[in-house]
């Protein structure tokens, strides 16, 4: 079992505090992203599940079980460090089985683990080797594979893939993946890659200076965002964030802002919309889709192409709409679009997000 029970907890270095009051709870079995910009907290949130720092409030529990004081060792977890130093004069093998040998296991086990650990990370030709002869990649594997050698019921993972090019990442993303397919373990996972967070979550806690934003599934985290940090943080590029007021009529409500006029009757308000309200209308830039229907005019703008950033698969284009108004928005690769030509999208309204604009919490 690997249920971990985070409750009030504060962390401070020193006088600042950095992790404040916060509540956790993680299912047995869960992939759980701890995602936020670098310095808001991730590697200290993870470090004290870990209990590699002391922690000044409240408590962790595991199983049921009170582990704030509780030695690392006496935790059953594997970690995986931010820096992640292999020992030089070790071979892959041996960095692998270090852990496994000080803790006294006997060898027939030591061999049958390291081996079921290589098999699975593809390290098995490389288990002569000492880490002076490994690609950046290679290493990570190598520390991967020591953190999973512990067979724990709860494996924190601190940015195990951030040294890597591009290609590497995305094929030991896939690999991690499938890791927790097969192993059905608690995996804790800090990184500040979006992409990361979103594909290999079942939930992801999106922290700010020691708080968590919100705890939602990828889905609802990139499409329901709760307040404006979440929105903006996800997604690149970034979402479209478009300041103005709503205008609540018998029959429809409208965004305004300048002379622009959404109709936003569809989206759905949590609470009902108040006339006047000082509101953000956030759009991604996948929301604004072209308008080729000439007579079309619901929530239809016409403004004139900017910029072009061609992106591979599809293009990302800046449009002044209104004096006051660029906004991005993404075509495909074959539209054919430059500077200074005139373009109309439509604004997907029940896809947009809103948000008070002084509390930053969405509508
Ligand atoms: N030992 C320490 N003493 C004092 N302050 C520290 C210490 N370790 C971390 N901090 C501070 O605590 C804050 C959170 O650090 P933490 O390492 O948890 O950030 P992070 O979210 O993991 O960032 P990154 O994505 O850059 O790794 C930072 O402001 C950092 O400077
Ligand atoms: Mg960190």
């Amino acid at each position: 079992m690997g249920i971990v029970n985070i409750s009030k907890l504060d962390i401070s270095y020193e006088s600042t505090k950095i992790v404040k009051q916060l509540d956790l709870v993680i299912d047995d079995g869960e992939f759980l992203v701890l995602l936020g910009p670098s310095g808001c907290g991730k590697s200290t949130l993870l470090n004290a599940i870990g209990g590699l720092i002391d922690t000044s409030g409240g408590s962790i529990h595991f199983d049921g079980k009170d582990v704030t004081w509780a030695d690392p060792k006496d935790r059953g977890i594997g970690m995986v460090f931010q820096s992640y130093a292999l020992y030089p004069t070790m071979s892959v093998e041996k960095n692998m089985s270090f852990g496994l040998r000080i803790a006294g296991v006997d060898k027939a086990t030591i061999d049958k683990k390291v081996a079921w650990a290589a098999k699975l990370l593809q390290l098995e030709p490389l288990l002569k080797r000492k880490p002076s002869a490994l690609s950046g990649g290679q290493r990570q594997r190598v520390a991967i594979g020591r953190a999973l050698v512990r067979d724990a019921d709860i494996y924190l993972f601190d940015e195990p893939l951030s040294n890597l090019d591009a290609k590497l990442r995305a094929e030991l993303r896939l690999e991690i993946k499938k890791l927790h397919k097969t192993l059905k373990s608690t995996m804790i996972y800090v990184t500040h890659d979006q992409i990361e967070a979103l594909t290999l979550a079942d939930r992801i806690a999106v922290m700010k200076d020691g708080i968590i934003q919100q705890l939602d599934t990828p889905h609802n985290v990139y499409n329901k965002p709760q307040n404006l940090f979440v929105a903006t943080f996800l997604g690149s590029p970034a979402m479209n964030c478009i300041k103005g007021h709503l205008s609540v009529h018998a029959d429809k409500v409208l965004f305004k802002s300048a002379d622009l006029n959404i109709d936003v009757s569809g989206y759905p308000f949590v609470e009902q919309p108040v006339d006047g309200a000082a509101v953000t209308l956030g759009v991604r830039p996948e929301h604004l889709i072209a308008e080729l229907n000439e007579d079309a005019s619901e929530n239809v703008i016409q403004g004139v192409v900017e910029l072009v950033e061609p992106m591979g698969s599809d293009t990302l284009v800046w449009t002044k709409f209104t004096e006051q108004h660029t906004l991005s928005h993404r075509v495909t690769s074959e539209d054919q679009l430059s500077v200074g030509d005139s373009f109309k999208v439509k604004v997907e309204a029940t896809k947009c997000s809103i948000f008070d604009t002084q509390l930053t919490q969405r509508l």
